[in-house]
C-alpha cells in the first residue's frame, strides 16, 4: 500500500466562521493541501446560472453536475482550486447569486453523492485539510482529526462586514447578518447531510479568540494525535 502523506483533517462549521482562513493556515503550517468544498457547490451553481437551469429542478441540476468535467489544481499557496470544464470561475464564485444558488442546490441528494465521491478521492491519500459542512460526519466519518468551528452569527457578520470594508466594498451589516442566519437555517435544516457536530469532533468557539490562537490550538491537537509532524 502507498505511504500516506499525512492525516485527514476535517473542518466543519457554519458560514462565515473562518473555516477557509484557518484551514489554509493549518495546511501551510503542516505542508498539507487545503480543499474548500464549498467552492465545488459554488462552481456548480455558477454553471447552473450560466445554463439558466432552475435550482429546484433536481434532475436537471444533478444531470448538469454529472456532465461537467471536474478537475482540481494547485492554486496560490496550499489551496486546491476547483475547475469545471477546464476553467476556474475565480471571483465569480463569491457573487450573491452564486451564494444563494449554491445554498439551494446543496440539498440535492444526487449532487451531494457526486461531491462526496470526488471529495473522498481527493482526500484518500491524506495530507489534506478539507473544510465544509459534512466532512467529519459524512465524507470522512473516520477522519483522524475533526474540528468544528463555531461563532455566534453577530460575530460572523461583523467579521464579514469588516473584511468587505478592508477590501473596499460597501458592507451592510444588517443584510449580512440576515444572510448568515438564513444560510445557517438552510445548512442545518436540510434532510441530506445537514450541518451538525460529529460526536467525536473538537469544538472551538472562535467568537472571543483570534486566528493565531485558533491555529495554535489546532496544531497542538495534531501533535497530540499524530506525532511527529
Ligand atoms: O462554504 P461556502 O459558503 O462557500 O459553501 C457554499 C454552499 O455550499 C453553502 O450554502 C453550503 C454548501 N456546502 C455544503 O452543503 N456542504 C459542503 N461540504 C460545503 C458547502
Amino acid at each position: 500500500m502507498a505511504q500516506k502523506k499525512g492525516i485527514l483533517i476535517a473542518i466543519d462549521g457554519p458560514a462565515g466562521v473562518g473555516k477557509s482562513t484557518i484551514g489554509k493556515a493549518i495546511a501551510r503550517e503542516l505542508g498539507y493541501s487545503f480543499i474548500n468544498t464549498g467552492e465545488m457547490y459554488r462552481a456548480l451553481a455558477w454553471k447552473l446560472l450560466a445554463a439558466d437551469i432552475n435550482p429546484e429542478d433536481e434532475a436537471a441540476v444533478s444531470g448538469l453536475a454529472r456532465s461537467l468535467k471536474w478537475s482540481f489544481e494547485k492554486g496560490r499557496g496550499a489551496g486546491l482550486r476547483t475547475l469545471v470544464d477546464g476553467g476556474y470561475p475565480g471571483v465569480a464564485l463569491r457573487s450573491e447569486a452564486v451564494s444563494k444558488t449554491s445554498s439551494a442546490i446543496a440539498k440535492n441528494a444526487a449532487v451531494r453523492e457526486l461531491m462526496k465521491e470526488m471529495q473522498r478521492k481527493l482526500g484518500e491519500d491524506g495530507g489534506i485539510v478539507m473544510e465544509g459542512r459534512d466532512i467529519g460526519t459524512v465524507v470522512f466519518p473516520d477522519a483522524e482529526l475533526k474540528i468544528y468551528l463555531d461563532a455566534n452569527p453577530e460575530v460572523r457578520a461583523r467579521r464579514r462586514a469588516a473584511q468587505l470594508e478592508r477590501e473596499g466594498y460597501p458592507a451592510d451589516y444588517a443584510a449580512i447578518l440576515r444572510g448568515i442566519i438564513s444560510r445557517d437555517k438552510n445548512d442545518a435544516g436540510r434532510r441530506h447531510a445537514p450541518l451538525k457536530k460529529a460526536p467525536d469532533s473538537v469544538v472551538i468557539d472562535t467568537s472571543g479568540i483570534g486566528i493565531t490562537e485558533v491555529l495554535r490550538r489546532v496544531i497542538e491537537l495534531v501533535r497530540k494525535r499524530c506525532p511527529p509532524i
